[in-house]
């Protein structure tokens, strides 16, 4: 039998696994397993994506619906999403207590039952929640990958967009450093619309102005929705699965492990990484201005003080 990828969804109960789901059986990824800690939350989401499929036109009977972590054995490629979300008003740093947790005790089945997977992390704090997942698995860091400059890449890209007045498609931009509104770091000195900066389309003041939203681009849906954002996490990190199932070679931002990359050891934050069918393959360096230097450096400053509150959970 001709085997296609195994994809497993922890937390697919929720709305952004469900997401992740979605563009998954759309792009005809592989074989889905959606495991939750409620199996009626994963049996719910399947039986829904497997009627859409009667217009959509996918045949999606097939998934496994469970909350058994064993059904991820010999997964290709595992999502994690579990944990809780955000409330409005609240910051992601704030969801560490019970989502270390959760992410440990998730990333010990994930050793069991998957120990060649390519890991995914989406669960908040992201950056801390990849090092909880690294020090759990023992995997090597090309292995375990966090979910989240896809996403402020994009939001980044919109605002971009929205304020030029140009198609989205267009919109050369990347987002470095940790996943939260205060400390990410929208990359203005490389960002491009059509091969021409963006300097040339937008003032100072205007490019501030998206910078500033790109920062709370979560929290601004959060405060909209009444609960996180889930399409745009779910899209970006589907992108992600896509590039490793499919063996692409994408070059995307994505959390991983520092090894002197950016000058930085020991810290977990978004850079521009190669994803292929082994993970995250090659991390890229490149010149960032003084200024994003000095946010950057902040950004893994944070990242390193949420990491030692994270290590208590270990
Ligand atoms: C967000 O920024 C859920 O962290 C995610 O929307």
């Amino acid at each position: 039998m001709i085997k296609r990828p195994k994809i497993a969804i922890v937390g697919a109960g929720g709305n952004v696994g469900a997401a992740v789901a979605q563009w998954a059986v759309t792009k005809e990824l592989g074989e889905l397993v959606l495991i939750d800690l409620k199996a009626t939350a994963a049996e719910g989401r399947a039986l829904d994506l497997t009627q859409a499929g009667a217009w959509e036109g996918f045949n999606s009977h097939g998934f496994v619906a469970t909350d058994k972590p064993e059904a991820m054995a010999g997964a290709d490629v595992v999502v994690m999403t579990a944990g809780v979300q955000r409330k409005p008003g609240q910051s992601r740093e704030e969801l560490i207590s019970i989502n270390a947790g959760i992410v440990r005790d998730i990333c010990k089945n994930v050793k069991q039952h998957a120990p060649d997977a390519v890991l995914i992390v989406v669960s908040n704090p992201l950056d801390a929640m990849v090092f909880v997942a690294k020090q759990v698995t023992g995997f090597p860091r090309e292995r375990v990958i966090g979910s989240a400059g896809v996403l402020d890449s994009a939001r980044f890209r919109t605002y971009l967009a929205m304020a030029a007045g140009v198609s989205v498609e267009d919109v050369q931009a990347i987002v470095l450093g940790a996943h939260t509104d205060k400390d990410m770091v929208p990359i203005l000195s490389t960002a491009m619309i059509g091969n021409v900066p963006v300097a040339k389309f937008l003032s100072p003041e205007k490019l501030a102005e998206v910078v500033a939203n790109t920062k709370k681009g979560g929290a601004t849906l959060t405060a909209l929705i009444g609960t996180s954002a889930w399409l745009a996490p779910g899209s970006g990190t589907c992108l992600m699965v896509e590039a490793i199932v499919r063996n692409q070679g994408r070059v995307l931002p994505c959390s991983v492990e520092l090894c002197g990359e950016f000058g930085v050891n020991n810290a977990f934050v978004g850079v521009p990484v190669k994803l292929s069918a082994k993970g995250a393959e090659a991390v890229f360096e490149f010149e960032l201005s003084p200024q994003e230097k000095e946010a950057f450096a902040a950004s893994v400053a944070a990242n390193t003080e949420l990491m030692n509150i994270a290590k208590t959970f270990l």
